[in-house]
C-alpha cells in the first residue's frame, strides 16, 4: 500500500501496541477508582486521534466514555497558525467531569494549548492530556502534557491517524513520508 511514498517505518504496529498498553496502565494509576464523578471522559481530537483513541479506550482497565471535537487551524497545511476554529464541538457538557484529551501528535503545540484553554473554561473536575507523539518544538511550550508516548524527530510522519492531504491515515504503523510526495 502507498508503494514508494513511505521512506521508513518510524514506529511499528507492535511498538504502538506496547506503548498504548504502557500509557493505559499509567493513566489508570491516575484514576485509581475510575473517575468518581462519572466515568473518565476521553475527548478525541478529530481526525488524527481516532485510532489512538479507540485503541487506548480498549487498553484502559477503567470505564471510559468518548466525545470528539474537530478543530481547524487557519494557515498552511504543514504548519499551524495558532488561530483555531471549532468545526465540531462536544455534544455534552463537561462541567464536573474528569476529562482526558487524546491527541495523536503535538507539533507546534498551538492546537493543544488552545484546546486546553477552551475546555478549561467549561469547568471540568480535572483536565489532562495524553498524546501518542510529540515533536521537538512542542517540548519548548508551557503546555502541561501528562502522558507522552514517543518523542520523535522533526520529520513529516504519517499513518495511524496522521495524514498528509488526508491520505495515509489508514496505515497501521507510523512512517516517514518520502519527500518526493510533498515535492521535496
Ligand atoms: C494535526 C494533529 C494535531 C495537530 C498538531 O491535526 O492531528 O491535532 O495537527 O499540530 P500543532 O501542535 O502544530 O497544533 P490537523 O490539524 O492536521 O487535523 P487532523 O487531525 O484532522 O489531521
Ligand atoms: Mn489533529
Ligand atoms: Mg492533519
Amino acid at each position: 500500500m502507498y508503494e514508494g511514498d513511505i521512506a521508513s517505518v518510524l514506529i511499528s504496529e507492535e511498538q504502538i501496541r506496547d506503548k498504548t498498553a504502557e500509557l493505559a496502565a499509567a493513566i489508570a494509576e491516575r484514576y485509581p477508582n475510575g473517575a468518581p464523578e462519572g466515568d473518565l471522559l476521553l475527548v478525541g481530537v478529530l481526525k488524527g486521534a481516532i485510532f489512538f483513541m479507540t485503541d487506548l479506550a480498549r487498553a484502559l482497565p477503567i470505564p471510559t466514555q468518548m466525545e470528539f471535537m474537530a478543530v481547524s487551524s487557519y494557515g498552511s497545511s504543514t504548519s499551524s497558525s495558532g488561530v483555531v476554529r471549532i468545526l465540531k464541538d462536544l455534544d455534552k457538557d463537561i462541567a464536573g467531569r474528569h476529562v482526558l484529551i487524546v491527541e495523536d501528535i503535538i507539533d507546534s503545540g498551538l492546537t493543544l494549548s488552545w484546546l486546553i484553554r477552551n475546555l478549561s473554561t467549561r469547568n471540568p473536575a480535572s483536565l489532562e492530556v495524553v498524546t501518542l507523539l510529540r515533536k521537538p518544538e512542542a517540548t519548548k511550550l508551557e503546555v502541561d502534557v501528562a502522558w507522552v508516548g514517543f518523542d520523535i524527530p522533526n520529520e513529516f510522519v504519517v499513518g495511524y491517524g496522521l495524514d498528509y492531504a488526508e491520505r495515509y491515515r489508514d496505515l497501521p504503523y507510523i512512517g516517514t513520508l518520502d519527500p518526493s510526495v510533498y515535492g521535496g
